[in-house]
């Protein structure tokens, strides 16, 4: 993927002159070019705050929908920076770091899935956002971890569904609608890897932490939860809770808003399996920085591209995720 804007950014990267402002360089490229940065909760600290809209990947979407600007930098990872050139095809779009992919959208690649739905040819198609503009294009109606629930309930109650690509916010969906629907095996690796026992341990010392978790985890810590979500459903239950601390299980990013919005409060980083990894940071986006944020808003690149063919029906799930989001006020 954009192998020759890689390629250049290769060379524009050592061209940094040491003297500059960086942060006044991005709010100047920003005035100059009528761009405007969106941030998802899990960028690092320093692009959340230069960020003219931070959300989850729902929020982000509508407004990358319904933006006026000319350029969009999309601070967080391809799938979401593709589903903002999807919406807005007459916009650039910009992503910091091409190699920001997501494990969770590698778990499901489009020949594979394209076989697995030939199975169920009486099946509606619900994807979750995080999929390649491929899976989309075999998708009925895309939904994000915020209107997932939503989104099946608004289907008969005996419609054949497919989710795909997370088993593990498929499950969590087919417990809380009382359905079946046939689940594709994938995962996103940050939230597989939050340790139970290491949570539990936390809990002992804590005993008055609430346990908040993203149903991208695995069953087992979505039964310990005090409360599931999508990142902004966190943190709206963070803000109101009457609790003073709590145990959070999602990438650490959506700390730094938690910590901000609740000064008072106490946020723990729920810990990996594996200690000796940072596994509760998305490698992916943290890929992003502030540098190549500049860069490529300078030399806007890399830029998303897509065939219009393959936009158009790719189009076609996530404005109807967006109509009846919309239809239910979320
Ligand atoms: P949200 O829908 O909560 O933004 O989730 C995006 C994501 O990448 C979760 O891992
Ligand atoms: Fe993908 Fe998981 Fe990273 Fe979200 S946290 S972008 S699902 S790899």
């Amino acid at each position: 993927m954009f192998e020759e804007d890689i390629e250049k950014l290769g060379y524009i990267n050592h061209q940094i002159d040491g003297g500059i402002d960086i942060i006044e360089e991005i709010h100047t490229c920003r005035k100059q070019k009528n761009a405007v940065i969106l941030g998802h909760y899990y960028q690092k600290v320093e692009i959340q705050d230069i960020a003219d809209f931070i959300g989850d990947s729902l929020q982000l979407s509508q407004v990358a929908a319904e933006t006026k600007a000319d350029i969009i930098v999309f601070a967080g990872v391809h799938f979401m920076a593709e589903t903002a050139k999807i919406l807005s095809p007459e916009k650039k779009v910009l992503l910091p770091d091409a190699k920001a992919g997501c494990s969770l959208a590698d778990s499901a690649p489009a020949e594979e899935f394209k076989k697995f739905k030939q199975n169920y040819p009486d099946h509606t198609v619900i994807s979750y956002v995080n999929t390649t503009a491929e899976i989309k294009a075999l998708t009925d109606i895309c939904c994000t971890s915020t209107n997932a629930v939503q989104i099946v309930n608004s289907l008969p109650k005996n419609e054949k569904i497919i989710f795909a690509p997370d088993r593990n916010l498929g499950n969590y969906i087919n417990s809380i609608t009382g359905r079946e629907m046939i689940l594709w095996d994938g995962a996103c690796h940050v939230h597989e890897e939050f340790s139970l026992e290491r949570i539990m341990e936390l809990k002992k010392q804590h005993p008055d932490a609430k346990i908040i978790a993203h149903p991208e985890c695995e069953k087992p810590v979505l039964m310990v939860a005090d409360h599931v979500g999508s990142t902004a459903s966190l943190l709206k239950f963070s803000g109101k809770d009457s609790s003073k601390k709590f145990i959070v299980a999602t990438e650490s990013g959506i700390l730094h808003q938690m910590k901000k919005a609740n000064p008072e409060k106490e946020f723990i980083a729920a810990p990996p399996k594996d200690s000796s990894c940072g596994c509760n940071d998305c490698n992916y986006m943290k890929l992003n920085t502030i540098e190549k944020l500049y860069t490529c808003m300078k030399f806007e690149l890399p830029e998303i591209r897509m065939k219009e063919e393959l936009r158009k029906k790719a189009e076609i799930p996530i404005v109807r995720m967006l109509e009846i989001s919309k239809k239910l006020g979320l």
